[in-house]
């Protein structure tokens, strides 16, 4: 299939009005040419999150990510600064760094040319010879990288404005909370054999809660009370108010930020393209995403407590059972997440109405309509 196609029904089924609105069209998320649209024109431009400042606490903590196909290391340099840089040595183009660690400098698994944390070239063995070779003109290309609210984005786009930026209008939303206060406990990484906006998808809609996890937090969601406001340019959310499935659901009592309605209330937030938060007055957690071909997902998720649950003497007790529950929560995310793939890839495939509590779905369509197609959005609302 080549990208006419999906491309053409994408735009066709974004402009529909929202009270006849249905979901996206299959080749979106089958197309091999429609990936390398979004690799190119959401991937390679958008500031992508790759976890926690938190995570990468003391200098020589890295990480590695996959950025649209460019190998990056992430760190925290000698000064204290977090920095990204290109994961590709400068001698005959291996990769550098794996995984996630310590380290005092990166030394190429090659030839062992050896990089400083700024991505100096401190040495290189055996080229006394080559007179030609000036250690100074090597520096491993470096990558925007930007803390907000505790959370680290990275983008191969030396335009983009920042995230700060982007992100103003959130941050005003959910101030009370003081997410940069909240402490991750725990990050992992997996991959399901789904397509990535499939998992965003679901992540934005509550309307599965009662049904894919009636075993789990289905129960505790109170869909008639849920309110899901159109979205703005770089992100939607949703409110929901629960009864705490857990006992860190709802504020503490040393919580002196939150008042009334918000001591319970949970905010869904999803960052364009791929960054999704559930913040609730006592933890978050969250999952960032990148597409890892059509039919899988690469996916980072962690969470932990907000900050007076972390100073309870049951911190323990209580990350172990956020744990354990949204361990449960996510195979069942898992399960549907997949089997909606499956059925995106039959012949029968067909999208049908979005239900008023999948706003921010259609609004999500709009965004990626209007990166890979050129799509209009229009908002009622000012950004601001
Ligand atoms: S490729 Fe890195 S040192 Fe040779
Ligand atoms: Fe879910």
């Amino acid at each position: 299939m080549g990208i006419i196609e999906p491309v053409a029904e994408l735009l066709r089924t974004a402009s529909r009005p929202f009270r006849d609105a249905v979901a996206m069209p299959p080749s979106v998320y089958t197309s091999e040419a429609f990936l390398a649209r979004e690799l190119e024109s959401i991937f390679g431009r958008e500031w992508i999150c790759v976890g926690r400042a938190s995570a990468l606490g003391k200098p020589g903590d890295y990480m590695t990510y996959d950025l649209a196909g460019q190998p990056v290391i992430v760190l925290r340099d000698r000064e204290g600064t977090l920095r990204a840089m290109s994961n590709v040595c400068l001698h005959r183009m291996s990769t550098l760094l794996e995984g996630s660690g310590n380290t005092r400098s990166i030394v190429c698994p090659y030839h062992a040319w050896t990089y400083n944390l700024d991505g100096t070239l401190r040495g290189a063995p055996l080229m006394k010879e080559t007179t030609g070779f000036c250690k100074e003109d090597y520096v491993l290309p470096q990558i925007r990288c930007e803390e907000w609210l505790g959370w680290i984005y990275i983008t191969l786009d030396p335009e983009r404005p920042s995230v700060a930026e982007q992100l103003r209008p959130l941050e005003g939303m959910i101030a009370q909370y003081g997410m940069e206060n909240y402490a991750e406990s725990f990050r992992e990484t997996h991959v399901w054999d789904t397509n990535w906006k499939v998992l965003a998808e679901n992540f934005m809609e509550s309307y599965h809660l009662p049904v894919c996890h009636h075993a789990t937090v289905g129960p505790h969601s109170r869909l008639e009370e849920m309110v899901c406001p159109p979205g703005l340019p770089a992100f939607n959310y949703h409110w929901i108010t629960k009864e705490a499935s857990l006992a860190i659901g709802n504020a503490h009592p040393d919580n002196m930020r939150l008042e009334g309605h918000w001591r319970k209330t949970t905010a869904l937030l999803a960052i364009y393209p791929s960054h999704l938060i559930t913040l609730t007055p006592g933890y978050f957690w969250y999952l960032s995403l990148h597409p890892k071909g059509t039919g899988q997902v690469h996916i980072t998720y962690g969470g932990g407590l907000s900050p007076e649950f972390m100073a309870d003497p049951k911190a323990g007790e209580y990350v172990s059972a956020l744990k354990a529950l949204l361990d449960e929560v996510n195979v069942e995310d898992r399960g549907c997440t997949e089997k909606v793939f499956k059925g995106l890839n039959a012949g029968a495939a067909k999208p049908g109405h979005l239900s008023y509590l999948e706003r921010p779905i259609y609004d999500f369509m709009q965004y990626v309509a209007e990166r890979t197609a050129g799509f209009d959005r229009q908002f009622a609302v000012a950004a601001e």
